[in-house]
């Protein structure tokens, strides 16, 4: 995939664990347009690896001169948001792929249902200049745990008016997601964003109700587990690789100079399925793309995410 190289021209901290990042490109020239739910995947170099994380664009996607992104600290994951925080200052240099766009809105959609929880609330930062600017009928829901961790709330009240709804979890405030979804007109589609549980929630509610499965809409940003490292084979490279234990088969096999393809880097996507030839252990399965006979049959393993406990095992690659 190609890539851009940026400079970080500020940074702001807007909750006691998310910070803002400016980004601009080094060669002075404009930045490619997106659409409203675009990410981008930054590499980072930690500790002689390069980590990459996918972090969505929140800016106006008409907006060329600068890409913004915003990035929660995760004390217990594999460092990629701590090294954003502590490392990189205005003026780093990062590299970044082109934008690509796997939640974006349905041009269908004659109602559209926002729903985020915490950092979950990035990608609608720049679905909500498209659905601005179309006039498109819709309503945000955006959850958090206290006054303090509510990134840009005050920003998005301000700017939607009464199409916003805010739910501070420490003040008891809940969404009904059985009420909300149960109440919407025929044509309407629902996106969620935010920790695993939310979207596990919405997405049953919203099958219960019976919606079509195409009005529904989920991102979520779920950091691949750590484990104890593990050795794969691989069958057309012919050789071996080590996958430490912080760092995801996938970045092993970039490291190794192997590429598959990869989009999301979040287990969604499908786009790095590998086949699995051989397998003396087991696989821990952490994405949300393969069928539960899939994972169980461990022919089949989403680098991104997933890892193994084994002495051996070929892959297709
Ligand atoms: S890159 Fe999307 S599932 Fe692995």
């Amino acid at each position: 995939m190609s890539t851009l190289n940026v400079r970080v021209a500020a940074i702001e901290q807007v909750t006691p664990l998310v910070k803002h990042f400016t980004l601009m490109r080094e060669d002075g020239q404009h930045f490619p347009t997106f659409s409203g739910g675009s990410h981008v995947v930054v590499a980072m170099d930690i500790n002689g690896r390069t980590h990459r994380n996918a972090y969505s664009l929140m800016g106006s996607p008409d907006d060329t001169e600068a890409y913004h992104i915003s990035v929660r600290r995760q004390e217990h994951s594999r460092g990629g948001s701590v090294f954003m925080h502590d490392n990189v200052v205005e003026g780093s240099q990062l590299q970044i792929t082109m934008p690509v766009n796997l939640f974006s809105l349905s041009k269908m959609g004659r109602k559209h249902i926002l729903i985020a929880g915490g950092i979950g609330i990035t990608p609608f930062m720049s679905q909500l200049h498209d659905i601005q600017r179309n006039g498109y009928n819709y309503e945000l829901h955006y959850a958090f745990r206290s006054l303090e961790h509510g990134a840009f709330s005050d920003q998005l009240k301000a700017r939607c008016g009464n199409h916003a709804h805010i739910y501070v979890d420490r003040l008891g405030q809940k969404l009904d997601l059985r009420e909300l979804l149960g109440s919407q007109p025929l044509g309407t589609h629902v996106y969620v964003c935010g920790p695993s549980s939310m979207v596990t929630a919405v997405l049953e509610t919203a099958r219960e109700l019976g919606w079509p499965e195409n009005h529904i809409h989920s991102e979520q940003f779920t950091a691949p587990p750590m484990g104890d490292a593990f050795t794969v084979q691989l069958a057309k490279s012919k050789t071996e690789i080590t996958v430490p234990n912080d760092i995801t088969l996938l970045e092993a096999l970039e490291t190794a100079g192997v590429n598959p393809d990869s989009l999301c880097r979040g287990g969604a996507c499908g786009r790095c399925e590998l086949d699995v030839l051989e397998l003396d252990g087991e696989i821990f399965h952490h994405d949300h793309y393969l069928s539960d006979a899939e994972k169980a049959s461990n022919r089949k393993i989403m680098p991104c995410v997933s890892r193994a406990r084994c002495t051996h095992m070929l892959l297709d690659i």
